[in-house]
């Protein structure tokens, strides 16, 4: 496969004709909202309290606006971006999206799979359904970052993080905005936590340092003490420099939306940063991640990546935030809900689309590039 997609590789070609999948957002999520139980469907789609932010998330996207160029030649498209000195073809991620086997049987196996066919690196969650190494053997060779969420024993956390290097991973993914789980009123409502269900116990089953905390090794006290070390409301800047000291790994954070915090990631260290509001499930009412990303390229001016989550559903909204100076681009339910809808098959084809549909606001825009792309004037109105 070429190293990043041009104006002339047909992507559109590789649609199965005879399977039809569904192609916009909307008709994946309602797919996936028939193949799922209701509460499982609610846990994927619902946001914290009263989903103020999700809503804000889908809105504010609307009042940005492009003004494409014209002439500008086309025929040279090149989605590639370069980050932590690798070369990536497009400038998308998969977001880390715990407790997949909610979704299909095959969970994370199926999603790195589909994200290794069009390279776009695969983000695995700490709370997954499968391991690191399992995740590892089912898509060799193809770019994953680990997301890590601090255990209380934080020798779990770095035995975690050693076990992603060991096994290839490119970056650690820190997750700031989960100290306790956001008040998701919709699980509550169903009392459903798919954590204690068992959907996401991949990492800690498998994870000797965990196994050596438990009195004894049986389900019941595995998943107590995954909720018990999960839930860490200590979680400070010190242990960002502890992170650091114990990995040449890159190290992001997720979920930053003051520029201030941006500025003192970067004061401790870290290699990039992921402006995000974990699609309004964590803290209800917070800004945007659109109206939140142009202060903090601002303020970091380019001294790590800045890449963007929360609220990404087509080509144009990846374009608009790239345009805003985002270094690239997660992308976080569709792909979950393409998943449900038709498992790997069904993640390869929205992938597929998804890229069309980007290269497709990047020709007509005018923009060859992901660097002309920053240069594109947008408006917000
Ligand atoms: C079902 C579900 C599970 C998630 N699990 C995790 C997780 O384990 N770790 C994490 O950092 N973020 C997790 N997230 C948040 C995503 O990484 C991402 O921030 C969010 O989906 C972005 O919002 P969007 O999907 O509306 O674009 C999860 C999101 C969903 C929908």
């Amino acid at each position: 496969m070429s190293s990043s997609f041009k104006s002339n590789d047909n992507i559109v070609q590789s649609i199965n004709t005879e399977d039809y999948f569904p192609i916009s957002f909307e008709e994946i999520e309602s797919a996936a909202k028939q193949a799922m139980s209701a509460p499982a469907f609610s846990y994927i789609a619902s946001g914290a309290g009263g989903e103020e932010t999700v809503k804000k998330n889908a809105d504010a996207f609307k009042k940005y606006s492009v003004i494409p160029r014209v002439l500008n030649d086309m025929s040279n498209l090149d989605t590639s971006i370069t980050m932590f000195g690798r070369t990536y073809p497009t400038p998308l991620l998969l977001a880390p999206v715990g407790v997949l086997k909610l979704a299909d049987e095959q969970g994370d196996l199926a999603v790195a799979r589909a994200a290794a066919k069009y390279q776009v690196p695969f983000i695995q969650s700490t709370v997954s359904s499968y391991s690191i190494e399992d995740v590892a053997q089912a898509a060799s060779g193809s770019s994953k970052w680990f997301q890590l969420y601090w255990s209380k024993n934080e020798e779990i956390s770095f035995n975690m993080v050693k076990r992603a290097e060991e096994a290839g991973y490119e970056a650690i993914v820190l997750t700031i905005d989960t100290i306790t789980l956001g008040y998701r009123e919709a699980d509550l409502r169903h009392r459903f936590s798919p954590l204690a269900q068992g959907f996401g116990q991949g990492n800690y089953e498998s994870d000797p340092v965990f196994l050596s905390t438990l009195d004894k090794v049986d389900s019941q006290t595995i998943l107590q003490s995954i909720i018990t070390n999960i839930n860490y409301p200590a979680l400070n800047w010190e242990h960002v420099k502890r992170l650091k000291k114990r990995t040449s790994l890159p190290i992001l954070l997720k979920g930053i939306l003051h520029p201030k915090d941006a500025l003192r990631a970067i004061e401790y260290g870290v290699d990039g940063i992921i402006v995000s509001n974990h699609g309004g499930r964590q803290l209800d009412g917070v800004i945007s991640s659109i109206d939140a990303l142009p202060e903090i390229v601002k303020v970091v001016d380019g001294q790590v990546p800045v890449l963007f989550d929360s609220g990404i559903r087509r080509g144009i909204d990846a374009l608009k935030v790239l345009a805003l100076g985002a270094d690239s681009v997660l992308i976080g339910r569709p792909f979950v809900y393409s998943l449900a809808a038709g498992g790997e098959k069904g993640v390869e084809q929205f992938l597929a689309n998804f890229l069309q549909d980007l290269q497709t606001s990047m020709m007509l825009s005018g923009v060859n590039n992901v660097k002309e792309l920053r240069q594109l004037p947008i408006v917000r109105m």
